[in-house]
């Protein structure tokens, strides 16, 4: 799966991508409606290749084909914003979309050095609860596949966040009216509500007075016709130390069956005041 070509592809893909081409890919309802949530199936996906049974995107995981599919749906109308991306990591899909409009992209990640300090329009250091910005400074905030991670306790890199304190802060330097996006495997890895797939308390996260219209989305939960994509001994290494709050039977059930799935949250920023 990260092949030297895969990872070619991959860049290939980000590097080439046309804001205007996704928005003719993803035009209208691209979802099927299913009580307040959308669920995208796979059969029904825009990036499904019918003739050959299979995703067109040809590089990544099944999941890193949602990540994609859902960052060009979402992303190619971002037309002269302020944006900013916490944890960028290496992959620049949503960023080359978001510059390719006319939008100044901000990103801020713990993993770039402390002694590149976050700017604005360029990526630096910082980390999701302490954002170094000022208030109502971005029309648009997202993270991807990166939400997951700020509250995980394996791997001792950081303290983990509180989730509560990093959607305050995210509240705080989104303009009102302005839309935030997260995307995030559930049933893989990070805090344990996502492993755990606990969309109530993802959703609890967003009730505070400063969202509204808070979106989900749930691609590859219904994967047929592609293959069903399932945790792996690797990540279930870390699963004792995220998971504390659910029984072990819940856990054994999601550990022998569940199916790995991108969950996608999205919300404006209403105008109540944070304090
Ligand atoms: C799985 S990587 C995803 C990177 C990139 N967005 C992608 O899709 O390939 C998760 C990212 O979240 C960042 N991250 C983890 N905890 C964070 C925190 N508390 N604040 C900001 N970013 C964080 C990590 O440093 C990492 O770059």
């Amino acid at each position: 799966m990260h092949s030297k070509r895969d990872s070619l592809l991959k860049r290939l893909h980000s590097a080439m991508i046309s804001p205007a081409a996704c928005a003719r890919k993803w035009q209208g309802q691209y979802w099927q409606d299913n009580g307040d949530e959308r669920r995208v199936s796979c059969a029904g996906c825009r990036s499904f290749d019918a003739a050959r049974q299979r995703c067109s995107i040809r590089f990544g995981t099944p999941l890193r084909k949602c990540v994609v599919s859902s960052v060009e749906a979402h992303f190619h109308d971002c037309v002269g914003e302020e944006v900013l991306e916490v944890g960028f990591g290496r992959f620049k899909l949503a960023r080359n979309l978001v510059v390719r409009n006319g939008s100044r992209w901000t990103g801020i990640d713990p993993q770039q050095p402390a002694s590149r300090p976050a700017r604005i329009g360029t990526g630096g250091h910082g980390l999701v609860n302490a954002l170094p910005f000022p208030t109502a400074t971005f029309d648009r905030v997202f993270g991807v596949q990166s939400i997951e991670h700020w509250g995980q306790r394996a791997g001792g890199l950081r303290e983990p966040a509180c989730y509560e304190d990093c959607l305050a802060e995210i509240a705080r330097v989104t303009k009102p009216g302005g839309r935030v996006y997260f995307d995030a495997p559930i049933h893989f890895h990070g805090n344990e509500i996502f492993i755990m797939g606990d969309i109530d308390r993802i959703r609890k996260l967003f009730t505070t007075p400063w969202w509204e219209n808070v979106n989900i989305e749930r691609w590859r939960e219904n994967h047929a016709p592609l293959e069903r994509y399932t945790p792996s001994h690797k990540e279930f290494t870390d699963w004792p130390i995220e998971i504390v709050n659910y029984a072990d039977n819940a856990v054994n059930a999601i550990r022998d069956n569940g199916v790995i799935w991108l969950l996608v949250i999205t919300a404006t920023r209403s105008d109540a005041r944070l304090d």
